[in-house]
């Protein structure tokens, strides 16, 4: 049976571990030959070599142009063309809006924004020649809501799902579909400097309030999982009709509110 990806071609930024490996590898699994761009070159290319002819490791620090022009036009070459780009790379810093540094507010705001604008730029063209491209940016929970300890992360991820409606106005033009997803869930490695000595990094992902019975007996490799069959129906011809949206995958921790005491609680 044709995989879901047959025949596409995908970059995926931030793809050396974490959510970013996640979805490349569910790509190769459904027929995708995939790109895997990140800064951290030797466990991308060890991502890259498990996957075997299907993948390869780029060198991709996504705050450059130059690596950007470089990475496209690699992937162009090996590949033959790029149907999809995937804006998973992002970093973080918690702290209460008082205590952010200028210059962690100014980097998040390169690396999670300024990033994906550049590969936006960088892909169009080849996303164009592709006939039906698609971009799914990875954003997050924090993007949909306010919560205290995420200044400068909520601001770079509230501005990527802007910037994602104003690329689907222009980009819809040509053909290309621009969407993005907003997990709860995501690696540990991203949060582990700021969780207590002690507690699971994963053990606080994707759990929230228990909205659905069943998800506090799951994986956190499950709920990963999750965000990656998101990630796919977007890059697929599955979502012809969507573009400019937000897609939470979430367990509802957003958008729903139980009230005690109330009727149906
Ligand atoms: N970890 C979470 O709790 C969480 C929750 C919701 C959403 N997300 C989002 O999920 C996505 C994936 O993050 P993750 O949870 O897998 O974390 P992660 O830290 O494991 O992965 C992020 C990847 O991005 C790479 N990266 C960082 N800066 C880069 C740069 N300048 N250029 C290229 N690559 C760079 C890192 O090397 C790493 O491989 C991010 O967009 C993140 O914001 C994470």
């Amino acid at each position: 049976m044709a995989g879901r990806l047959e025949g596409k071609v995908a970059l995926v930024t931030g793809a050396a571990r974490g959510t970013g490996e996640v979805i490349a590898r569910r790509f190769v699994d459904e027929g995708a030959r995939v790109a895997i761009g990140d800064v951290l070159d030797e466990p991308a290319a060890q991502v890259a070599a498990s996957l075997g002819d299907a993948a390869m490791a780029l060198h991709l620090d996504v705050t450059s142009p130059e690596d950007w022009r470089a990475a496209v036009d690699a992937t162009v070459a090996r590949f033959g063309k790029l149907d999809v780009l995937v804006n998973n790379a992002a970093v973080l810093h918690l702290a209460a809006l008082e205590d952010t540094p200028p210059d962690a507010f100014e980097r998040l705001l390169r690396v999670n924004l300024m990033g994906p604008f550049l590969g936006m730029q960088a892909a169009a063209p080849a996303l164009r020649d592709a006939g039906r491209g698609a971009i799914v940016n990875v954003g997050s929970v924090d993007a949909l809501q306010g919560k205290n300890g995420v200044a400068a992360y909520a601001a770079s991820k509230w501005g990527l799902r802007g910037l994602a409606k104003v690329a689907a106005v222009e980009l819809g033009r040509g053909g290309t579909r621009v969407n993005t997803v907003c997990p709860e869930a995501g690696s540990g490695d991203m949060i582990r400097p700021y969780v207590p000595e002690g507690v699971d990094p994963e053990f606080v992902h994707g759990l929230g309030q228990p909205f659905l019975r069943y998800q506090r007996d799951r994986e956190h490799g499950e709920r990963l999982g999750d965000v990656a069959n998101m990630v796919l129906f977007l890059a697929s011809d599955e979502s012809l009709s969507c573009t400019g949206s937000d897609f939470a995958v979430d367990s509802g921790n957003t958008e729903l509110n139980r009230v005690k005491g109330a009727p149906g609680a």
